[in-house]
């Protein structure tokens, strides 16, 4: 059967770390916006560059361009067994275009995992990660062997901070994701879509309790 999740939630909840996890697990595309942008930010695309400019604010990209980059993600044949949704919708418009795309493709089983975390937690987590620039692989200060500058673990690449995760930016995506993104929500709860999961635990702990909720 199909796994076809969105994780969902603040920026540093650890969407990203689980959905690399799940990933593996289950076999299926990790298709992360944030990663898809940042790649095309590294190589210079168009899309990239304009791309860039928000990000480092803590801005939303317009929705136009998220949809056509997710449409264009999911017709992929890689998807067919599933996939998992990362930073992705995050207003009300992404997720009514997520929606239609669905219909397109003739999905209709999903499920969307909503994680909490408190925003002091967050500001910390954002403050120690340490990110791959090649891999995308992400790693935090506080209990994983590495350091700023230092080699990535599994590729040797130097390690260096978003751009993003500086304190000013970080408040910037915390108030983004209050007035922006929060209320999608809302809309899965309708559909009676929604698990919700306390994501502080550790990384292996919150991981069990996701496969468990499946
Ligand atoms: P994006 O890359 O999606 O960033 P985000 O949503 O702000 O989320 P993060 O990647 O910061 O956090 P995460 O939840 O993945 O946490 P992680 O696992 O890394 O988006 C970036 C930007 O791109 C946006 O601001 C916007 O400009 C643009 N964009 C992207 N999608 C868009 C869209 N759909 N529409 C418009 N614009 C869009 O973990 C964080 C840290 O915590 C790490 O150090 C990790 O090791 C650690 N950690 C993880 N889990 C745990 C745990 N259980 N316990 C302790 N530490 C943990
Ligand atoms: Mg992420």
């Amino acid at each position: 059967m199909e796994t076809r999740l969105i994780l969902f939630g603040p920026p540093g909840v650890g969407k990203g770390t689980q959905a690399k996890l799940l990933a593996e697990q289950f076999g299926i595309p990790h298709i992360s916006t944030g990663d898809i942008l940042r790649a095309g930010a590294m190589a210079g695309t168009e899309l990239g560059k304009k791309a860039k400019a928000l990000m480092d604010e803590g801005k939303l990209v317009p929705d136009d361009i998220m949809v056509n980059l997710v449409r264009e993600t999911l017709a992929s044949p890689k998807t067919a067994k599933g996939f998992i949704l990362d930073g992705f919708p995050r207003t009300i418009g992404q997720a009514k275009a997520l929606s239609a795309i669905f219909k397109e493709l003739k999905i209709t089983r999903f499920q969307v995992v909503n994680f909490e975390v408190d925003d002091e937690e967050i500001i910390r987590r954002l403050a120690n990660r340490l990110i791959c620039p090649k891999e995308g692989k992400i790693f935090n200060l506080e209990f994983d062997a590495v350091e700023s500058g230092g080699p990535c673990p599994s590729c040797g690449t130097r390690l260096i901070q978003r751009e993003d995760d500086k304190a000013e930016t970080v408040r910037e995506r915390l108030r983004v994701y209050n007035a922006a993104t929060k209320a999608v929500i809302e809309y899965y709860r309708q559909q009676g879509v929604v698990m919700t999961l306390d994501g502080t635990g550790t990384v292996d702990v919150v991981n069990r309790e996701i496969r468990m909720m499946l």
